[in-house]
């Protein structure tokens, strides 16, 4: 007994001692829970703080400012670079989903703000292995009922169940101080906080907001899949929201009208009818419970998807409130 406990502790040492020394030579990719956590233990024995920021890779600028986000939280930034199999259907585009790990690491070492790169295979982050389909899973997943059948949850039943497990998973693996999401992905936060908040997860979330290309578009790893002429249209579903939401600070509360200033402005940019929407909501940023008749004093979430060809964009406003 005592002989395995020293030899945990000096293994430990020792792979602490050398995320230390990795450190001081720049950005690390490490592939173990137990490296990662070894970094984790290095930043705390420095009495520094730890932010994380998870991802499915395939950054873009916008996956950079929640970097930046980060910096401003936290003494030192981790990122996870993981394409969760978890948050996708069998039918959906889990083979597909880009995966870039040496551009990515390259990116992040230019932009000179995270420390770590937490890139793990499926078989470390899931030990009882995964299937995209939830009837053969075994292991431990978590739910957040209430929060994740509507809006992205009705088209994608399974999504946030995924993302839920991955992220608790992802917490538990890094044990960081304080997590980053961004508000392009609305739902995704109310279902993270709320389920930090019951699960009584010793972290701060804080969301970024979203970056936009020049005409509007929302930064997303999917927007590389449309084509010119989609790319073209794209900015219809943001002109939209975003006409809903000037006009909402003008003064304008009545859900209908809202509605259908969205559905004005994507139809100016979307002249040929392109455009095919599946979803706009006003939802409480609470409990996801659509809004009827007027926006109140604690605001709403305005969201929308649309799918273009192929590609399904999503994008969102907030109305007076906060995520
Ligand atoms: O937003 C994403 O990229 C993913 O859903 C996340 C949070 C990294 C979980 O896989």
């Amino acid at each position: 007994m005592f002989a395995t406990t020293t030899l945990r502790l000096a293994t430990r040492s020792r792979s602490t001692a050398a995320a230390m020394s990795t450190a001081r030579r720049g950005l690390q990719v490490l592939h173990t829970v137990e490296a990662v956590r070894a970094v984790r233990g290095a930043t705390r024995a420095n009495g520094q703080t730890l932010a994380l920021v998870p991802t499915m890779g395939a950054l873009h600028d916008g996956h950079l400012a929640l970097m930046a986000t980060a910096k401003q939280h936290a003494d030192v930034v981790a990122s996870s670079i993981f394409v969760n199999p978890a948050q996708f259907a069998p039918h959906e585009d889990l083979d597909q989903y880009p995966r870039t790990l040496p551009a990515d690491v390259t990116a992040l070492t230019e932009q000179g703000v995270v420390s770590a790169v937490f890139a793990p295979t499926a078989a470390e982050m899931y030990p009882s292995g995964i299937t995209t389909n939830v009837a053969e899973q075994r292991g431990t997943f978590v739910s957040v009922a209430g929060l994740s059948h509507q809006l992205e949850g009705e088209i994608r039943p399974h999504f946030f169940r995924g993302v839920a497990t991955v992220v608790a998973k992802l917490l538990g693996a890094v044990q960081p101080d304080v997590v980053v999401f961004g508000q392009k992905d609305a739902q995704q936060c109310v279902v993270v906080r709320r389920m930090i908040t019951d699960l009584l997860l010793p972290v701060t979330m804080i969301v970024a907001p979203t970056v936009r290309e020049a005409d509007g578009l929302a930064m997303s790893s999917r927007n590389r899949y449309l084509s010119p002429a989609e790319r073209a249209v794209a900015p219809a579903l943001s002109a939209g929201l975003l006409a809903a939401q000037t006009a909402f600070e003008q003064g304008e509360k009545r859900r209908d009208a809202l509605l259908a200033i969205v559905d004005r402005e994507l139809r100016a940019v979307d002249t040929k009818g392109e455009v095919k929407v599946e979803y706009v909501s006003i939802a409480s940023a609470t409990d996801l419970a659509e809004v009827s008749g007027e926006i109140g004093p604690d605001g709403a979430i305005m969201s929308a998807a649309v799918r273009l060809g192929s590609t399904r964009l999503i994008d969102n406003v907030l109305l007076g409130t906060t995520l």
